[in-house]
């Protein structure tokens, strides 16, 4: 089956068209989108009409899914994180402040998701304008940009990634968090290096986020919160950001170790967003 990469012209994303996802990919045909999800760091596939299967199935060929493992949202189907602002019978369905700091799925899990796919089943609009888009920034292309000094003064470090972190920064701008799963519990923090190595292709990205990350360790407390300030900061400039206006039935993969990505609170009810969520734990 031909398919056609077309790079996004910011410092990541492509779009893939000519897959049929819902129907056999061959195996050349798979190796092609890895390559290009790997190259481009967050791929996306327009207008696909999928079932829950579908995406469940994609997902599968891409590796390994974290299951039944999420916040105690009506779950959907296992496989799925529900992202929505929607309200029924005065219970939120789903996860509605997800991506509402710059983060990677899952830092402060045991192990990392390596991967995320997310499909849009219904996208607010206003005026003929889709609203709620996601911004993905490159972790490669912020680690490069680094003066060869700064390189050298994170090179070995490690930082704590916590999930009371995010719920106290989004507190303290004026969001009440979602309620924390009995899994997240479990999985409260982590300490993760501040470069990290792409297992796949090796290249150095930097891993730290306004949302998870609380401290750098092993430095005094102020000069970790300067160079929190200053590498986070860094890391989402512009530059290094490709912003996804969503249509109802893209599906956006993004790589979790590569990128970071925040999404736009410019919406609200009864402006409707519902969006459904698989993560890659590895890669098969
Ligand atoms: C997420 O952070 O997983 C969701 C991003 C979005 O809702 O755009």
């Amino acid at each position: 089956m031909p398919i056609t990469i077309v790079p996004s012209g910011a410092a990541l994303g492509a779009e893939i068209r000519g897959v049929d996802l819902a129907g056999e990919i061959d195996p050349a045909t798979m190796h092609e989108i890895r390559q290009a999800f790997f190259q481009h760091e967050v791929v996306y596939f327009r207008n696909r009409e999928l079932s829950d299967d579908d995406h469940i199935r994609f997902s599968e060929r891409i590796g390994e899914l974290r299951t039944g493992k999420h916040r105690t949202f009506r779950l959907h189907r296992p496989e799925f994180i529900v992202v929505s602002n929607i309200v029924e019978n005065g219970q939120h369905i789903g996860s509605y402040d997800a991506g509402i700091l710059w983060h990677t799925d899952g830092a402060h899990f045991a192990q990392p998701p390596v991967a995320s796919l997310l499909h849009a089943v219904e996208v607010p609009e206003k005026d003929g304008r889709t609203l709620g888009a996601t911004r993905f920034a490159s972790m490669t292309a912020a680690y490069e940009a680094l003066s060869s000094s700064m390189k050298k003064r994170i090179e070995g470090l490690e930082a704590l990634h916590s999930v009371l972190h995010r719920d106290n920064k989004s507190k303290l701008e004026g969001n009440k968090p979602v309620e924390l799963g009995e899994e997240e519990k479990k999985n409260l923090q982590a300490v993760r290096p501040v470069v990290r190595i792409h297992t796949a292709t090796g290249r150095k990205c930097l891993y730290v986020s306004e949302g998870y990350t609380s401290k750098i360790l092993g430095i005094p407390e102020d000069e970790s919160k300067d160079l929190l300030t200053e590498l986070t900061a860094h890391c989402t400039q512009l530059r290094f950001v490709y912003t996804h206006s969503w249509r109802t039935h893209d599906l956006v993969m993004w790589d979790d170790c590569s990128t970071q990505h925040k999404a736009t609170f410019d919406y609200a009810l009864p402006l409707r967003r519902l969006m459904y969520r698989t993560t890659v734990s590895r890669y098969s």
